[in-house]
């Protein structure tokens, strides 16, 4: 008898062992999926979400004054530029991009991507694609191997992207790391997220922290590109640290940007404001330039 009950004791102290384990290797999963997940996702409903609109200008608007301290300190005065087909344009929970815009001379740069295919993500602005051609093979000549995750994203893929993220993550978490459609800077075709072989491909804050992530920071600027949503600019770019995500500009201004340590934000001397018919980027314009592309 006593064997007996040795034994259930034994099993029972078994079963709790391995309840509890899986418990925490199921709660390590979810966080490990709130801080590496992926933008990239598909799903159908509209991205039209009040509540997510109200909380994106909400927290933004709260940042206006450390964001005018900062313009004073640099004293910048430069005209904003809403060219959506300008390398410089300022894309930001602000100014938009049209619905329609799609950018002329969309090609596949040479660089490996994770993921398989010829899909719309691979694409870049041909001054992008170069460029980031270029980085990745000076990056390989120092033993940093850099992969492609995501480039060009037409406005309905964001929108794609965007509503996922929403479903997922909230409004509120979504919208420190996701753009709005039309608001993002991947419909420009001069962004790209770009990931490396230790974090198979995942956009993590960790990327900063790998070998290839801190050649990026310290080397991109030498291409034209910018790391767009810097570490404690988060209150002037709206968007938490996006190590991973880069935006071409050209060297001039990737250079200066890099050298004072500004966002191109700061570089307009940009202030959130009121949207206004003038911060969405004219569809007469990009109509013309779609129909030359015919
Ligand atoms: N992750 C950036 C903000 C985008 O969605 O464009
Ligand atoms: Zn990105």
């Amino acid at each position: 008898m006593k064997k007996i009950l040795t034994a259930g004791i034994g099993i029972m102290a078994i079963l709790a062992i391995t309840y509890s384990s899986s418990l925490s290797s199921s709660q390590a999963m979810s966080s490990n999926d709130s801080t590496d997940f992926e933008y990239e996702y598909y799903y159908t409903d509209s991205y039209e979400n009040e509540d997510s609109n109200m909380s994106v200008y909400t927290k933004y608007n709260d940042t206006v004054k450390d964001y005018e301290n900062t313009a004073d300190e640099y004293n910048l005065s430069r005209c904003i530029d809403t060219d959506p087909n300008s390398i410089t344009v300022l894309i930001n929970k602000e100014y938009s991009l049209p619905s329609s815009y799609i950018p002329k001379g969309l090609i596949v740069p040479d660089i490996d991507f994770y993921g398989g295919g010829n899909e719309e993500k691979k694409y870049m602005r041909k001054e992008a694609a170069d460029a980031i051609s270029e980085m990745f093979k000076d990056a390989a000549s120092c033993g940093e191997y850099l992969y492609g995750v995501s480039g060009y994203r037409s406005y309905s893929r964001q929108a794609t992207i965007y509503d996922k993220n929403v479903r997922q993550r909230g409004s509120a978490a979504t919208n420190m790391v996701s753009a709005i459609p039309g608001h993002s800077e991947h419909q420009t075709g001069l962004a790209i997220d770009i990931s490396c072989k230790e974090l198979m491909g995942l956009l993590s804050e960790s990327f900063a922290d790998t070998s290839e992530g801190k050649w990026v920071q310290k080397n991109c600027h030498k291409y034209g590109f910018i790391v767009r949503y810097p570490k404690n600019k988060e209150k002037i770019t709206g968007y938490s640290y996006e190590p991973w995500h880069i935006r071409y500009v050209g060297t001039e201004v990737s250079t200066y940007l890099h050298d004072n340590d500004i966002t191109l934000e700061e570089y307009y001397d940009y202030k959130p404001g009121e949207i206004t018919d003038s911060n969405i980027i004219s569809d007469a314009a990009t109509a013309e330039d779609l129909s030359e592309e015919k």
